[in-house]
Parts: structure tokens; sequence; C-alpha cells
């Protein structure tokens, strides 16, 4: 991206939405090494760096990887119809807009130029909710920083993308079809291209008056 049309931080948190309908023109190699470069700027614990991300581009790759996606993102969207039910107006519209595009997705995964396949490894990982009795979240402290900033330069550079974690049903197979070594773990797959519609844009977030607590949990914020 060229020095004046460079996107402020802020501008970049604020549009970065899932944009899940990509064209499947390639992006140059300095777009993808800046994402990338983007990504290693992430902390993690210790500054083990404990993850790698898969650039896939071959069609055979990208093709499996889609045989894994679409029969799982069917299966979520049969499980959210319910959820469906007894919306109406603006909401169930809203919803069945996202369908429509995770549809598009699942149908088109293999097309986008590049999936961004996140991988972990929890050995270089000092995870220090692991003996807790709830699920561990720690881990994910030191990949989905990467993950993240991966996604913010993708906006600057007028990428699409969205973070997808369907996969990990299938993660055996994800493994098998890219050689992920047995250590690994798989976080995030994030197909990235130039998008078909407006990209990213608007999003709807609760704030921090809902969000952010005033010096214990619950209180409100007083700022
Ligand atoms: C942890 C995580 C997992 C997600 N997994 C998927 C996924 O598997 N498929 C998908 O289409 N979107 C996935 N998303 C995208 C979210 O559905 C999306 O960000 C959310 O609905 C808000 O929509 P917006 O970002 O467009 O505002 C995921 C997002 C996150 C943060």
């Amino acid at each position: 991206m060229s020095e004046d049309t460079e996107m402020g931080l802020y501008e970049a948190m604020s549009t970065l939405r899932a944009v899940r309908r990509l064209r499947p023109d390639p992006i140059p190699d300095d777009v993808l090494r800046r994402v990338l470069q983007a990504a290693c700027w992430a902390p993690t614990g210790g500054n083990q760096q404990p993850w790698r991300v898969i650039v896939v581009r071959s069609d055979e790759r990208k093709e499996a990887l889609a045989a894994i996606y679409g029969p799982e993102w069917a299966r979520y969207v049969q499980g959210s119809q319910r959820r469906l039910e007894g919306l109406e107006g603006d909401e169930l519209a809203r919803r069945q807009r996202i369908i429509a595009a995770g549809d598009h997705l699942a149908d088109h995964l293999a097309e986008a130029p590049v999936i961004l396949l996140f991988c972990a490894d929890f050995r270089a990982m000092a995870v220090t909710d692991a003996k807790l009795d709830r699920i561990s979240l720690v881990g994910g402290g030191s990949v989905y920083p990467p993950v993240q900033n991966a996604m913010l330069a993708c906006v600057a550079e007028g990428l699409g993308c969205t973070l997808t974690t369907l996969h990990c049903f299938r993660e055996a197979d994800v493994k098998t079809a890219l050689d992920i070594p047995e250590e690994w773990a798989t976080a995030a797959m994030v197909p990235i291209g130039y998008p078909v519609l407006t990209g990213h844009g608007p999003i709807s977030r609760r704030g921090p008056a809902e969000l952010a607590f005033d010096d214990a949990f619950g209180t409100p914020l007083a700022i």
C-alpha cells in the first residue's frame, strides 16, 4: 500500500469484518509478504513464536481444504437453523445474509487465491491455565494475535479475509492434506483475496459501556 493511501490502525480495526466473497485474482507477492510480516510482528508468550502459517496456493491443496470445510459449514448451518426460528425483520435478514455469504465462501473456498492456515505448537508455549478445571485459553494468546495482525494487514491492503475455525472438527484430515506434523495443532484458516463486493466496512459490535468494567467485574465504567 502506498504511503499516501496508508490506512490508520483505528480505521483498520473498526472495519475488519468477515469478507466471504473473494475474487480469484492473484495477490502480488509483495502484498502477501507484508501480510505475513504483520503476523510475525505479533507478541507471543516468552517471544517463542510457537506458530506457523501455511500459505496455501496450489489448487490441489485448496481443493482438499474446501472438501473438508464445505460439509462442516453445511453442518453448522443446519445446526443454526433452529436459532433462526422466531427471528423476523431486520435481524432475520441479517442472519440470512451471513449464511448466504458463508455458503458462498464454502462453495468457492478453493477459488480464493490464498488460504492462510495457522498452526500452533503447544510444546513451545507456557500455557498457564492448562491445569485449571476449565477450558484452556492462554495458548491461543500466542497464535491469534498473529492471525489478527495478518487480518488487519489484509484490511490495510484492500484484501478481504475471514477467520474460520470449522476445519478444526476435522483437524486430522487437514493435517494430512497439508503435511502438518503430528505435534502441531491447527488454529485458524483464513481465506484471503480481493473482495467481490465492498470488502471490509462498517461493523456492529457492543462497546466499552457494555464490555468494560471499572475496578471490579460488573461495576459500570465511569469514563
Ligand atoms: C474464533 C472465530 C471463529 C470463526 N469461525 C468462522 C467460520 O468457521 N466460518 C465463517 O464463515 N466465519 C467464521 N468466523 C467469522 C465470524 O462469524 C464473524 O466475525 C462474526 O459473525 C461477526 O461478523 P463480522 O466480522 O462480519 O462483523 C469466525 C470468527 C471468529 C472470531
